[in-house]
């Protein structure tokens, strides 16, 4: 049977609109038929089909409107084809909301075991169980359609840092390549979205070139890729400063992997919409929290007879409910609350981040929310 958000989906096409812009950074709205995406946006990391150690319901209430999903752990376990039966992934995890789905090919490089690439794709043995599995554009977006994947990212290799020119050349001449074989396997899909991702390392003229390709193959969003991968921020910074002027103005522009707190204002200052980091949900689980005033690492003694709550600033469950005191307890005893409760904070800082960047843009007033931000880094006492 046809549900009412069935036929939504079938009759809208993903858009975007811009409400206002401040310098090069943007606020606007990517409306989906799963629900509006308030951009700047930050993407929690749900890799395996949960935002780790949160329900879906709390993910939703640190403000988040969009997740992001793997392609490669899910095809390894439990597969596409068992989520494709179960509903697809928004059922099967019981998040409503939009979901942005990696293409593969970047986890394929960092986590599994021996891989071989050619011009047709990867094949690798899977860090799971050692099984031997292929990758290529088209099966790509195979597994974003079985998943049920709102943006689906093109099929693409993350050129290593550092590379010689050539190499990035070769590399990104074939990621796009893959991006007009994604584009052609993806189809017409109304309701869902196929991002490009711009490759060419730290190389102007070859950022150029990427976005020619990819504007010429035309595309529902735009993706820097090739970014945060040991080049640090100075030189990522100065790849910001021209790379998402390259790519159209009337399109998102998604910064794949980043990032820190400070990584992700200069980024929005830079023209970027939409960004995703597993920082917030990791550090989490390792006891790092982060703050206005900047990380605190709760495993620390000097917080064991603490009564203050992590940050005053903050509206979350850590904050209202739990000292300082009881969050080292709980870390230090290895107690599961430990992350769900850091976890939760950090998601609420990264959103309350996202909410202040996108009400500063709006007003005219990105400058002053930028010397707040890192003044209160600079002069906080954690
Ligand atoms: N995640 C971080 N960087 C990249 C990239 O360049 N490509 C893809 N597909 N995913 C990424
Ligand atoms: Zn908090």
């Amino acid at each position: 049977s046809r549900t009412r958000r069935g036929y939504r989906s079938a009759m809208t096409r993903i858009s975007f609109s811009l409400s206002a812009t401040d310098g090069r950074a943007r606020t606007g709205t990517i409306a989906t038929p799963r629900g509006e995406i308030r951009t700047p946006a930050f993407m929690p990391v749900g890799t395996a089909a949960t935002v780790k150690a949160m329900l879906p319901e709390s993910v939703r209430e640190t403000g988040a409107d969009i997740l992001l999903g793997n392609t490669y752990h899910l095809m390894l376990r439990p597969t596409a084809e068992r989520i494709e039966r179960r509903g697809g992934l928004h059922r099967f995890m019981n998040w409503e909301r939009p979901i942005l789905t990696d293409s593969g090919g970047f986890q394929v490089m960092s986590l599994s075991g021996l891989r071989k690439m050619s011009e047709q794709g990867v094949t690798f043995k899977s860090h799971v169980d050692g099984s031997l599995h292929e990758l290529t554009p088209e099966r790509s977006m195979e597994i974003q359609r079985m998943l049920g994947s709102d943006i689906v990212m093109c099929f693409d290799e993350c050129t290593p840092f550092p590379a010689e020119e050539g190499v990035s050349l070769e590399s990104m001449r074939m990621s796009m390549r893959w991006a007009q074989r994604s584009k052609e396997a993806f189809g017409d899909r109304p309701g869902h979205a196929l991002f490009g991702i711009q490759q060419g390392s730290v190389f102007r003229g070859q950022r150029e070139e990427s976005a020619e390709a990819l504007r010429k193959i035309g595309f529902d969003g735009y993706a820097v890729g090739g970014l945060a991968v040991g080049e640090g921020q100075e030189a990522m910074f100065d790849v910001l400063d021209y790379a998402p002027d390259m790519l159209p103005e009337d399109k998102p522009r998604y910064l794949m992997g980043v990032g820190k707190p400070d990584d992700i204002v200069g980024a929005v200052k830079r023209g970027i919409d939409m960004m995703d980091c597993v920082l917030p949900s990791r550090s989490g689980r390792t006891g790092q929290a982060f703050t206005r005033n900047g990380v605190v690492n709760i495993k620390n003694a000097r917080h064991q007879d603490d009564p203050r709550p992590l940050d005053e600033n903050c509206d979350c469950p850590a904050c209202r409910n739990y000292s300082r005191a009881y969050l080292h307890h709980v870390f230090r005893a290895q107690e599961m609350i430990s992350g769900m409760l850091l976890t939760w904070h950090n998601l609420r800082y990264y959103q309350d981040l996202m909410e202040g960047l996108r009400g500063a843009i709006a007003v005219g007033q990105f400058d002053a929310f930028e010397a707040d931000f890192h003044t209160a880094r600079a002069e906080g006492d954690i």
